[in-house]
């Protein structure tokens, strides 16, 4: 149902990929008006499901920025536009820092520049990296072990850096392991190399891929496999209309876990889609992958208490059985 936010445009970088692209979608139900940046080079343009403007180019683009804030009249901003690829940014690290880093710094610049009031930022629970406690909470002190990790750190950081001498307002929402898909199957993941486990457990699933190998089965961890916190992309889409409800309230210039407060291993994710699906998968155990941790779970007690946040699909087999109904969709 749409209520009256007087049809304000919120721009969204990155909103033709998967987070952005639920977070879009939420934003024109609720009435607002979102308007997207995005490069395209991993979203698609059809993700946007309400004809919401596409402006195409880089969210670092000052000029294009400058003129697309201007246009609209935006006062809040959500990045998501960002590589995420861990490995891709072990390999290839000066384009994690100049797209998540340089681009990041861009933009705020222009926000600042051009009188926005409000930046709500996409960052990762991975923040806290290989030692952090379980569940992880956001007094913790991250010590990101890889250059994507640590080029959303950096970005957190500038913004607080840059929010303390301007008066920008921000909340970060640190996220952690994001999957699943719009439960009327009209929004999901979409990308060739996938690397997130239910993603791959869905393509397997459905043949498209052989086998899921199964990273580590020495881990000291309840099953001896990797342990995760699981959040369905609804949930975390509704938490960026809590910030920007929390920052139109007046709330604090803030950080927020974005997860359950549990976590699944990789056996009992495995055992949910072969549930989901009705048959069992094809599995081999394979070495640990390089940087892997064995648990990450979010401490979600500050985003339940001061954002009001409340989750609607905690459920690995709810979150499985939408990824899988997506694969299905897909080609
Ligand atoms: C990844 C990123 C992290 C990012 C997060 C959310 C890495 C190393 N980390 O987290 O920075 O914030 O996504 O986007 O890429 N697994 C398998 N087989 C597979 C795939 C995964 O066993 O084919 C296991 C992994 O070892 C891990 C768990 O499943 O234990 C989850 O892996 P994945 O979905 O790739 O996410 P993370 O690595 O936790």
């Amino acid at each position: 149902m749409k209520n009256d936010h007087n049809g304000r445009h919120i721009l969204v970088t990155g909103g033709c990929g998967y987070i952005g692209s639920h977070v879009t979608r939420q934003l024109s139900e609720a009435g607002f008006k979102p308007v997207v940046v995005d490069n395209l080079s991993a979203g698609f343009p059809e993700f946007l499901l309400n004809g919401e403007p596409l402006v195409k180019g880089s969210c670092g683009d000052v000029e294009l920025v400058a003129q697309t804030l201007r246009k609209y009249q935006i006062e809040s901003v959500m990045h998501f536009a960002a590589s995420v690829v861990v490995p891709e940014s072990v390999a290839e690290p000066v384009k994690y820092y100049q797209n998540n880093v340089v681009n990041s710094l861009n933009l705020i610049q222009t926000c600042v520049a051009n009188g926005v009031r409000n930046f709500i930022f996409s960052s990762t629970g991975s923040v806290y990296g290989e030692d952090a406690p379980v569940p992880a909470s956001e007094t913790d002190r991250p010590a990101p072990t890889n250059p994507y990790s640590r080029s959303k750190w950096i970005t957190e950081e500038m913004l607080r850096d840059i929010a303390l001498s301007t008066g920008l307002r921000y909340t970060i929402l640190r996220y952690f392991n994001v999957a699943g898909a719009h439960p009327g199957g009209k929004l999901g993941q979409k990308s060739k190399d996938a690397t997130h486990l239910i993603k791959i457990g869905a393509e397997v699933a459905t043949g498209k891929r052989a086998v899921l190998k199964i990273f580590g089965n020495d881990f000291d961890t309840k099953d001896g496999t990797g342990v995760r916190d699981y959040i369905h992309v609804e949930d975390l889409a509704a938490a960026h209309l809590a910030a920007l409800s929390y920052l139109d309230a007046g709330g604090n210039p803030d950080t927020f876990n974005c997860g359950y407060g549990r976590g699944f291993s990789v056996l009992e994710v495995i055992k949910a889609l072969e549930q989901a699906c009705g048959h069992s998968l094809p599995v081999e155990i394979a070495p640990r992958r390089p940087g892997d941790i064995s648990a990450s779970v979010a401490d979600n007690q500050k985003i339940l208490t001061k954002l009001g946040w409340k989750p609607r699909h905690d459920n690995l087999d709810v979150i499985v059985k939408h990824a899988l109904a997506w694969e299905k969709s897909l080609d």
